[in-house]
């Protein structure tokens, strides 16, 4: 039987050109999201689905897929998708870990940077014609070095960006629902520490868990106001971690110096309490937007993809 795929979206072509001959691909080239009707309606039928987490995968997109054998998303998170649906019906979900992880870590380094030093506010400055003068007091931000920051999530991207913190010397403490090895925590010079504690004693907190239940809102107003007022706050995991009306209010009100965010609740949508501050640096859900990293992710989904069809262990799966 001729195995059948579906790329819901956007897919690059060197990553498809390693699809066999005699596959079917039914590929979307468009990286708008598909309306449910009409992704169950190509999905049905197909053993496979390649997807970004623009498509919503939930129980009644796998009832109309009986066929379905493996889902590879193109990205490191999954909360787009039900992975407990599909496991109960046999699918495999596949992510792309590791590939993005450097790539990730570095632009919340970059969030991290532009808020402190209050970059994106000085690229308007220096473009508005408002730049006159050398002035003494212009465009003050945060330093960096030496100072303490907080992780909240140590997985691979957690840990990617502790080890860029050395280069700062900063003091390094980080939280997880488990501690980490030793070794690890030695080769990054990092210190674990209770969440509430890690807030109230950090410069920058920086979020890198899933989005599971028990993180949803894990930021929030008693969370933030528990952070320094000069704290700066960086988010490229994922938007709900952070209840976004809170955000507003903390920057507004000065409970925290500012933020730096990629991620947001309600994604294209950002917050209109977060649009019009100058304490916070927006993008776009960029984090792992480098050519050579999306293309690596893209890779690796089909390769997922295909080893699950060539009846062998997806590299990647995504357990329960
Ligand atoms: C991007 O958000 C990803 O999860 O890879």
């Amino acid at each position: 039987m001729l195995k059948s795929i579906f790329i819901s979206n956007v897919l690059p072509e060197q990553a498809r050109s390693m699809i066999p001959r005699d596959y079917s691909v039914d590929y979307n080239d468009s990286d708008t999201p598909l309306a449910k009707i009409d992704l169950i309606k190509r999905l049905h039928g197909k053993d496979a689905l390649i997807c970004h987490i623009i498509s919503a995968i939930d129980e009644e997109v796998l009832a109309g897929a009986p066929d379905l054998k493996a889902i590879c998303n193109v990205a490191v998170g999954f909360n787009n998708i039900d992975v407990a649906a599909c496991h109960k019906r046999g699918v495999v979900v596949t992510n792309t870990p590791d590939v993005l992880t450097e790539t990730t870590a570095d632009f919340a380094w970059a969030l991290l940077m532009a808020a402190a030093r209050r970059v994106v506010e000085a690229d308007r400055f220096a473009r508005s014609g408002q730049w006159t003068r050398w002035q003494w007091d212009l465009l003050w931000g945060n330093d960096v070095y030496g100072k303490t920051l907080g992780i909240i999530g140590f997985g691979r991207i957690g840990r990617a960006v502790a080890r860029r913190a050395l280069g700062f010397n900063m003091r390094v403490l980080y939280h997880d629902t488990v501690r980490a090895d030793p070794t690890v925590e030695r080769e990054v010079k990092a210190t674990y520490m209770e969440r509430d504690a890690l807030l109230r004693d950090s410069d920058f907190v920086s979020l890198h868990t899933l989005l599971i239940p028990e993180t949803r809102h894990l930021i929030d107003e008693r969370t933030l106001r528990l952070m320094k007022k000069t704290a700066i706050l960086v988010n490229a995991a994922r938007g709900p971690i952070v209840d976004e009306a809170a955000l507003a209010r903390a920057l507004k009100e000065g409970w925290i110096a500012g933020a730096g965010l990629d991620v947001f609740e309600e994604e294209p949508k950002i917050h209109p309490g977060l649009a019009s501050l100058t304490n916070v640096t927006l993008a776009p859900h960029i984090a792992s937007a480098s050519l050579d990293t999306r293309l690596a992710m893209a890779n690796l989904a089909v390769r997922n993809c295909l080893a699950v069809l060539e009846g062998k262990p997806a590299i990647t799966p995504v357990s329960s």
